[in-house]
């Protein structure tokens, strides 16, 4: 039953990896590439953690940041995300809101509130959903599920250019240790851990540029329909 009703949901191509390894800019262009939407989970996770902190709203109190999870006023325009309808991408961007978005994607309970929303998401003609749990929690039946990673120091560079380039003050040495210790909570939390699924395929972009990723991805696609 489960699965003749996903066969008839529109595919999934699902890309998990860590911080800055790229996914982003992948997924993307997957999505360009395949006229799919596109979902960026860790988005939501991030505008949890910013709509806490402007309520101020304690970022351990599990049930509370739940409760805004749940009757979160996102919307997602023109390549731009509010929150009450109010742009705040550049906000989800700083390192206090990353900090904070890593912690509340810890509870249980705000990623269960989140659930139903990303899965939303998924309409023809497809989607491609980036994130850490998409192959292992959110879409398991997924058609394409790839991990895509990147050595910590070039992805700590990847996120110091784009920080740079936004005009926000940045420092290398400390946007790598963050990213470790980012790396160390996502993977080792008991609930949705970081982790590769036994059926994603490997990506490493250490040394290759975003279009033979998007390639990569979008060859892998063809072969698996
Ligand atoms: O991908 P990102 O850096 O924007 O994600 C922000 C935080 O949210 C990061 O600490 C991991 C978490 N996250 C998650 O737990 N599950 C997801 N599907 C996406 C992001």
């Amino acid at each position: 039953m489960a699965a003749s009703r996903s066969q008839s949901l529109a595919p999934v191509i699902a890309i998990d990896g860590p911080s800055a390894s790229g996914k982003g800019t992948v997924a993307q262009g997957v999505a360009a590439a395949l006229g799919f939407h596109y979902l960026d989970s860790g988005a939501l996770y991030r505008l949890v953690a910013l709509a806490a902190m402007r309520a101020g709203t304690p970022l351990d109190a599990e049930r509370a940041v739940a409760a805004l999870a749940e009757s979160l006023p996102a919307s997602f325009r023109n390549g731009e995300t509010l929150l009450g309808g109010v742009v705040v991408t550049d906000d989800l961007r700083t390192e206090a809101c990353s900090a904070a978005a890593s912690k509340v994607a810890a509870f249980p309970a705000v990623r269960t509130a989140l659930l139903a929303r990303q899965r939303a998401f998924r309409q023809p003609p497809g989607l491609v959903a980036d994130g850490r749990d998409m192959g292992s929690v959110v879409f398991p039946d997924a058609g394409l599920k790839v991990f895509l990673t990147a050595g910590a120091e070039v992805r700590a560079e990847r996120r110091y250019k784009q920080l740079i380039d936004k005009g926000i003050p940045a420092n290398i040495d400390a946007l790598l240790l963050d990213l470790r210790e980012r790396d160390a909570r996502d993977a080792s939390r008991p609930v949705a851990p970081l982790v590769r699924c036994p059926d994603a395929r490997l990506l490493d972009t250490t040394g290759i540029t975003v279009a033979e990723a998007v390639a990569t991805v979008v060859a892998w696609y063809r072969e698996a329909a």
